[in-house]
């Protein structure tokens, strides 16, 4: 946080807002945020943080991130660029939230901080998420933290091309310290679990994949369920979203539906029930078995959703076999990215050492090892 601010006074003065935007990880819930099914997100102690400032000009504004020393100076207004990078999701984010904002003017705004990109804990939603909290504040908007989360995960459909859910930036404004939360991705409806995993360690294993085509694939993925869901509601009309998919409704249409449609559904309904059961173990201690249920959701989206890729698997298979090792599977949006590992504190430099020699003999790249604690949601302090 200090050397954001101390960055900003010495080039700008005072900064009037200051936010602090984590990054996330999830338990479990792969790919059912954007089917109305359930997640088990949790922030964590990573995270952005971002000073802003009115500028004093009508629309001129300027973000500069001093973690890859890249300045974006625009105009409220201006179309935002598409393409790779951080811009599309900063420009997108602005003009998304700028309608809803009429005192907004040109800003200065600096951020850094310690959030990995890349590495799965969804750097992207932080980035949206901690802009459009920040420009809120500074405008004197009213936007409450449910709206801010719809407008950041609509920046980044529409300007990042992903058509992804709500969970990761739920997680990022309203996780609590400490605690994971299940979340209905249709009602909205959540409920805090304190996520204690006494003598463990949380932990990336970061395969160091990132396909180019990562966007397409979620987004096919998401076709393919919703392709599926139609199939299904031609029989069952009462079925409004994959969640409402019963396992016997499954078997009545698996002859008539193409196998690889079928399977993404089997998986999304398997996955559901999934979540549900690890959140009643995680409130009741039973660490074990919340720790297996990884490891299923990671077979699933392996066989069945087919959104992982052979370098995650092979790490999923390594944690499988891992004495220390409580649950694993993949998180994030896949093809590529991290395994979510929970291991025996003791064990968990032997795990991640011995892991990684593994991996880069097997593939001849190096992966990375990052160890996470559960933190608190978005900050946002003024300074008006
Ligand atoms: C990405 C998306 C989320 C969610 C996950 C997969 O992180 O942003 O909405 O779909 O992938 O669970």
């Amino acid at each position: 946080m200090q050397h954001v601010i101390q960055a900003f006074e010495q080039a700008q003065g005072a900064p009037s807002v200051i936010v602090r935007a984590p990054g996330r990880i999830n338990f479990i819930g792969g790919h059912t945020d954007y089917h109305e099914g359930w997640v088990l997100p949790a922030a964590v102690g990573n995270a952005i943080h971002f000073a802003f400032r009115a500028n004093g000009t009508e629309s001129d504004y300027v973000v500069q991130s001093l973690d890859n020393g890249q300045m974006i100076q625009q105009r409220l207004g201006d179309l935002p660029v598409s393409g790779p990078g951080w811009a599309p999701y900063v420009m997108g984010l602005i003009e998304t939230i700028r309608p809803l904002l009429p005192e907004l003017k040109g800003f200065h705004c600096y951020l850094g901080g310690d959030l990995p990109q890349g590495a799965g804990l969804s750097s992207s939603a932080a980035l949206t998420c901690g802009l459009a909290a920040g420009l809120n504040a500074l405008a004197g908007g009213q936007l409450d933290r449910m709206r801010l989360a719809v407008l950041a995960q609509k920046a980044e459909q529409q300007y990042a091309q992903v058509q992804c859910g709500i969970m990761d930036q739920l997680a990022v404004l309203i996780s609590q310290p400490g605690e994971a939360f299940l979340l209905d991705c249709r009602s909205l409806a959540l409920r805090h679990i304190p996520a204690r995993f006494p003598g463990y360690r949380i932990m990336l294993i970061d395969s160091g994949v990132k396909h180019a085509d990562a966007a397409s694939g979620y987004n096919t993925r998401r076709a393919e369920g919703e392709e599926g869901l139609q199939r299904i509601q031609s029989r069952f009309p009462e079925v409004k979203t994959l969640r409402d998919v019963t396992s016997g409704m499954l078997s009545v249409m698996g002859a008539e539906m193409p196998s690889e449609i079928f399977c993404r559904c089997a998986y999304v309904v398997a996955e559901n029930a999934r979540v549900q059961k690890a959140a009643n173990y995680l409130a009741a201690g039973r660490l074990a078995a919340f720790g297996d249920l990884m490891f299923e959701t990671h077979v699933g989206l392996r066989d069945l959703y087919r959104a992982t890729c052979p370098e995650l698997d092979f790490l999923a298979e390594m944690a499988a076999m891992y004495d220390g090792c409580l649950g694993a599977r993949m998180i994030g949006g896949g093809f590529g990215g991290c395994l979510l590992a929970i291991v025996e504190e003791e064990k968990a430099d032997a795990f991640s050492q011995g892991i990684l020699q593994r991996y880069a003999a097997r593939f001849g790249q190096n992966g990375r090892a990052i160890p996470v604690e559960l933190g608190p949601g978005l900050a946002v302090s003024t300074h008006l």
